[in-house]
This record gives C-alpha cells, sequence and structure tokens, in this order.
C-alpha cells in the first residue's frame, strides 16, 4: 500500500515510526515532515491547505491511502476532497470535524443524545453570556466556539475574570473562533484523554493518555500544547473505559450517523473524571500530541491495517493489541514557549536510541546538515518500562543527554500516576 502522512509534528513523526514499521507498506510519503519524518518517509513538496493539490499528487503516485494528522486540514475539508476524488482517508469529513471544530456544535450533540457534560449555554453577545454568568457564579468556564490553538477556554475561578474572559473574547483575541462564546459548568475531577477509532457505525477502543497542560512544573503557568503524557491513565478503570464507551463515544458515534455526518478517524475525548463517572470536556477528531507518542510506542498491532478499516467501514472486524507497559514522553521546548521564542536555535546532540527509548522530532528543522529547532515543542523524549515510574526514568536519562542550550522542559511529568504507584 502507497500511504501519504500530513503533518509535521511529533504526532507525525510516531506515526511514520509506526506506520513504516507494517509489512502492508510499500511506499511513505510525508507532507510537510519534518526531519524525524524524514527518516521514515520521503518528503514531498506540497502545499497541505491546497486540497485539490492533495488530490493531485495522490492520483500522480498512485497513492492509496492518505493519513491526516492535525486538524486544521479536516475542518478544511480535505478528507471530503479526497474521497470525492476516490481515494481512502484516514480522517473525518469538515461537516463531521465540526466535533472539534466548534465547541457549542459538540454541546447541542451531548445535549440531543443525553452524553454527560457540563452544564452550557450559547452565546453571540456579551451581554446575556455576562447576565448568565452572574445567575451561575463562579468557578465557571467561558469557551470561544471554534479552533484557537487550545488557548479558547478561561477555567475562571472568580466573577470578574469570567467577566473578563468574555469580553476578550467578544473582542476579537481569538479571531472569528470567538464570534460566539460556550459558558460551561466547572467540572471537578481527573483528566484523562480517551481515544478510539470510528468507521461510521462502531468504535474501537484504543488507550488512555495522560497530557500536561500546563507550561510550568506542578501544573502552573499558561496552557500549551502538552508538555508530556504518559499511558495508559490509571484513573482510566476498565469500568471507567466501559462507561465512557456505553455513556460518552457509542452515543455519539450513533448521534452523528442519525445526524447524516457519520464520524470515521480517530475520536479523541478529553475527559473529566468526576465523582459522578466520565464527563465529557471537549472532542478533538485527531490523536493527541503528545499523547500519540506514547500510544504508538504501547502499540503491538500493525498501525496500518487499523486506520485502514477506520477509513473503510471495516472496525468491526479487526482488534488491537497493546504492550502492558507503560510509555511517557517528555517535551522539550525553546524557551519562552508558549510565549515568544529565538528560531533556528542549534541542537548539538541527541540522545542514543533503542528498543524502548525513542526521540520523536517536532519543530526541528536541518539546515547545511545541522539539526535546528524551529517551533515552539521541538522534541519528544519517550522511553517505556514496567511501570510509569520506570518509563519516567528511562525518559529523562535519554533526556539529559540531549545539548541543547534554548530548550526547556517539565521535570515533573507522569506525577500522578507516580503518586499513586507510590501510595
Ligand atoms: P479544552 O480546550 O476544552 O480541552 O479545555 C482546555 C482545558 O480547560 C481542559 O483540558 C481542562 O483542563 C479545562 N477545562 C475545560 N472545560 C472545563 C470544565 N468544564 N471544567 C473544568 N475544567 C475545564
Ligand atoms: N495534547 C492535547 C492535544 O493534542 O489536543
Amino acid at each position: 500500500m502507497k500511504v501519504l502522512l500530513i503533518g509535521s509534528g511529533g504526532r507525525e513523526h510516531a506515526l511514520a515510526w509506526k506506520l513504516a514499521q507494517s509489512p502492508l507498506l510499500t511506499a511513505l510519503y510525508a507532507a510537510p515532515g519534518n526531519p524525524g519524518i524524514a527518516e521514515e518517509a520521503t518528503l514531498v513538496d506540497l502545499n497541505t491547505e491546497d486540497n485539490g493539490a492533495v488530490l493531485a499528487f495522490c492520483r500522480k503516485e498512485a497513492i492509496d491511502f492518505v493519513v491526516v494528522g492535525p486538524e486544521a486540514p479536516l475542518v478544511a475539508g480535505l478528507a471530503n476532497t479526497l474521497r470525492d476524488g476516490g481515494i481512502a482517508v484516514f480522517g473525518p469529513s469538515a461537516a463531521a470535524a465540526q466535533l472539534e471544530g466548534s465547541k457549542g456544535f459538540t454541546k447541542d450533540i451531548c445535549a440531543k443524545y443525553n452524553i454527560p457534560t457540563g452544564a452550557y449555554q450559547r452565546f453571540t453577545s456579551a451581554e446575556p453570556a455576562k447576565a448568565y454568568i452572574r445567575e451561575q457564579g463562579a468557578p465557571i468556564v467561558i469557551k470561544a466556539d471554534g479552533l484557537a490553538a487550545g488557548k479558547g477556554v478561561t477555567v475562571a475561578m472568580t466573577l470578574d475574570e469570567a467577566l473578563e474572559a468574555v469580553d476578550s473574547c467578544f473582542s476579537g483575541t481569538f479571531g472569528a473562533a470567538g464570534a460566539e462564546v460556550v459558558v460551561e459548568a466547572y467540572l471537578d475531577g481527573e483528566e484523562a484523554s480517551f481515544f478510539c477509532l470510528c468507521d461510521g457505525t462502531s468504535a474501537l477502543t484504543l488507550a488512555s493518555a495522560q497530557d500536561h497542560k500546563r507550561v510550568g512544573e506542578g501544573d502552573t503557568g499558561p496552557n500549551t500544547g502538552g508538555m508530556g503524557a504518559y499511558s495508559p491513565a490509571p484513573v482510566m478503570t476498565p469500568e471507567m473505559v466501559e462507561r465512557t464507551m456505553r455513556e460518552i463515544i457509542e452515543p455519539t458515534i450513533a448521534g452523528m450517523a442519525d445526524s447524516g455526518h457519520p464520524f470515521t478517524g480517530v475520536l479523541f475525548a478529553g475527559l473529566m473524571i468526576t465523582a459522578k463517572g466520565p464527563e465529557l470536556i471537549e472532542y478533538n477528531v485527531r490523536f493527541g500530541d503528545p499523547e500519540c507518542q506514547v500510544l504508538m510506542m504501547r502499540l503491538k498491532s500493525d498501525l496500518l491495517p487499523l486506520l485502514y478499516a477506520a477509513a473503510t467501514g471495516t472496525l468491526a472486524s479487526i482488534t488491537a493489541d497493546w504492550s502492558d507497559e507503560a510509555a511517557l514522553t517528555v517535551v522539550m521546548a525553546s524557551k519562552g514557549y508558549p510565549g515568544t521564542y529565538e528560531k533556528n536555535t542549534t541542537i548539538v546532540r541527541l540522545p542514543q536510541e533503542d528498543k524502548a527509548t525513542k526521540v520523536f522530532h517536532a519543530g526541528t528543522a536541518l539546515q547545511d546538515r545541522q539539526l535546528v529547532a524551529t517551533g515552539g515543542r521541538v522534541l519528544n523524549v519517550t522511553a517505556t518500562g514496567r511501570t510509569v515510574s520506570a518509563a519516567r526514568d528511562a525518559a529523562y536519562t535519554a533526556l539529559d543527554q540531549v545539548e541543547w542550550d534554548n530548550g526547556f522542559c517539565r521535570r515533573d511529568i507522569g506525577w500522578q500516576a507516580i503518586a499513586r504507584e507510590k501510595a
């Protein structure tokens, strides 16, 4: 099978690494890619924002299957263009990608199909939103409706903070994404990321993970795309997984099919495990980054037939086999991230890899054969181990071999699971 992978982050490096191990693969191409992905795939110079250009490339190279990593091309309809052009594609249509593209859309699906989530209201102007917030009181959560690169959510602990967040959304801080605002009840509990594959009618449970969204140790400071992750998440016990499938995922799949927009691809549920059980915080329509990196380290099955089954409506006949080991990844980011940071700083040395240790590239580039950092999140140093503590130790041992003056990381990735392991 000839495969084209779309994307250029650590998530896509992990997907490329795993796809490249498939005996079914005859050629792997990637666009735009990065130096890590280039070790597994042939990089192609393709404008991935131009759906027609991607289709033309697939026809020219007789690509059998396209795997889309990030959400933006999905929301922009890349999967529609490819599917209409007769190319199999892993990823939802633009309409089904609204599960990530519009928080209000997802909340309405939850309300219609009785899916547990925080009580909410949608607003298109500030005054009614503020009146609702005053009525509800703090803590309360304010969300820009559209895609805001993970920055559109304010968990307001005070009324003033909440009112300010409403003004900020409607004054254009998040551009068009903030033209509508969702105000949502604050949910208390432990968060988990939960992943399953969907083929429009059925769902296959993959695995759970926990992300570390804040930039600073002890979960302090501003939100980021994720500073590290581990899998599995101990809070996702077999009972919680079963409840999540039955109460959240299956009604969503049925609801999307019912509304004429069957969901295919990977459904990534951001969950809050509350005293009442799992509640949905948000959906994403692609793998998490860096959660994908730890999932791929634990997946024993061939990834390619799994993704292809999701794309072609044949998931019911397939299973996924997972390692019992834990995997943990630590993100190394450019100093200053998630604010401004210097670009093109030199990465002098990467760690030695072995069967249990892998460095995935995110924002890197080669300049005159020298590896440099070009993004905010740059390297994902990943390891497996018998426990989360063991995976953590192996990941930080590898990370300490990295020579990159402008890099930093959190030293406490995995703290919640490690506290449980110690207890
Ligand atoms: P989201 O972009 O919707 O995942 O939100 C970003 C982060 O805000 C989540 O990972 C949670 O930590 C937090 N958050 C979002 N919604 C809620 C909620 N209803 N209650 C508590 N925390 C929330
Ligand atoms: N790490 C969170 C995300 O990919 O959305």
